[in-house]
């Protein structure tokens, strides 16, 4: 499985994938876990969000359990940030077929649609749309850096953007979801174990600060003239990190668009977006308000216009307790309990239905980026820790 998807939307220069919703390597993702879904006899299902679904047994049976992930990346992300989640789904399922499990629930493996939200700039939009965390209008609204409305891009990917919305009746088949996913900094590494279970995801969001000022000739106008808008939007990276850095939290600028975006004009525009997470909601607020201010007054210092817009949030997770305690009791009750700073389906489907997270060791912590990397021999730790919480869920014992 592994091998078969290495190809898929991996850019040749930076070595990263390129795999954003409702592109190519998108539909060929899908087309990949369609034909694993049917090759294990499972039935295929596509949800009104664009959602995928393998079943085994009768979805209408009720409490199924469901595990899974994404397969699309950030820009020039890495392989195992959403995919090792899938595969070692459909790797857990084959496990436990091996193993001659009998199964008394019916039990589900996805793959969410736009986790990443890498090209319409909203993270888990599949997921938000089936909970009823994104309203209809709102996603007919979200727009790529083309111009191209989210129900344009599905519509020309060849699927059905006017039945998207809320879909409670299939989120209360699932009596449990599982996510395991590639951990995305070193606090398992540093445990020394192969395999972990998530505690909570911190609170986390995205904030659009446009900047601005006047275009203008860059070798001719003098500087005490210029309404320059890349100055206070570099004053404003710094309060960034300074203002998370008092706060133990973290930020990030880590996307800018320019206008006209010339080497020899003053910019007009300078978009750039903020990035921002910690532990807990106060600290969080904090660090928002604080970077604000800064660029308030960095802006009017230098006569920009500036305009901030949360373009999306989502409060801090913190997994149920009962299914956390039902995971560390099948995989012992030494295997780590970890939080995380980065966010996951599993996050949002928690306010719908239990939810749990386990977590495979990442050597280096990095992640989003072409450099991320698990040892075989930890993913495969993964995928029996998964198949053991699968039979401890829905088989017979
Ligand atoms: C998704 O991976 C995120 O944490 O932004
Ligand atoms: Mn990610
Ligand atoms: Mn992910």
């Amino acid at each position: 499985m592994w091998r078969d998807l290495a190809p898929i939307g991996r850019a040749a220069d930076s070595g990263g994938y390129r795999r954003y919703a409702w592109t190519a390597a998108d539909a060929d993702c899908r087309a990949w876990f369609k034909a694993q879904a049917e090759s294990r006899g499972l039935t295929y299902e596509l949800d009104r969000n664009g959602n995928q679904w393998a079943w085994l047994g009768d979805p209408a049976a009720g409490g199924a359990v469901v595990t899974g992930s994404h397969l699309d990346s950030v820009p020039d992300g890495g392989a195992f940030d959403g995919p090792l989640g899938v595969v070692s789904s459909f790797a857990a399922l084959d496990e436990l077929r091996r193993r001659g499990a009998e199964f008394t629930k019916p039990l589900a493996i996805t793959n969410f649609g736009d986790e990443e939200g890498a090209r319409f700039g909203l993270a888990c939009v599949g997921s938000r749309l089936a909970a009823g965390q994104l309203t209809v209008d709102k996603a007919y609204e979200l727009r790529d850096a083309d111009g191209i409305t989210l129900p344009q891009a599905m519509e020309r990917a060849g699927y059905d953007p006017t039945t998207i919305g809320p879909d409670p009746d299939r989120l209360a088949r699932i009596g449990a979801f599982v996510e395991l996913h590639v951990e995305q900094g070193r606090a398992l590494d540093l445990t020394g174990n192969r395999v972990g279970i998530a505690s909570a995801i911190w609170p986390h969001g995205r904030w659009r600060f446009d900047f601005r000022g006047e275009a203008n000739h860059a070798g001719t106008t003098r500087l005490a003239d210029r309404r320059d808008p890349m100055l206070s939007y570099a004053e404003t990276v710094l309060a960034a990190r300074r203002e998370a850095e008092l706060a133990g939290a973290v930020a990030t600028f880590g996307k800018i668009s320019v206008e006209p975006n010339g080497v020899n004009a003053i910019p007009s525009l300078v978009r750039g977006w903020l990035d921002s997470r910690a532990a807990d909601q106060q600290s969080l607020d904090t660090v928002v308000a604080g970077v604000e201010k800064a660029a308030r007054e960095y802006a009017d210092r230098h006569g920009i216009d500036l305009d901030v817009v949360r373009e999306s949030f989502t409060p801090v997770v913190e997994f149920e307790h009962t299914l956390r305690d039902e995971l560390a009791r099948i995989l012992g009750t030494d295997t780590p309990v970890l939080g995380t700073g980065a966010g996951h389906d599993a996050g949002i489907l928690s306010a719908s239905v239990p939810t749990a997270m386990l977590f495979v060791r990442n050597p280096t912590g990095v992640s989003h980026s072409p450099a991320e990397y698990a040892a075989e021999d930890d993913c495969l730790a993964g995928v029996a820790a998964l198949a053991d919480v699968l039979e401890g869920l829905a088989c017979s014992s």
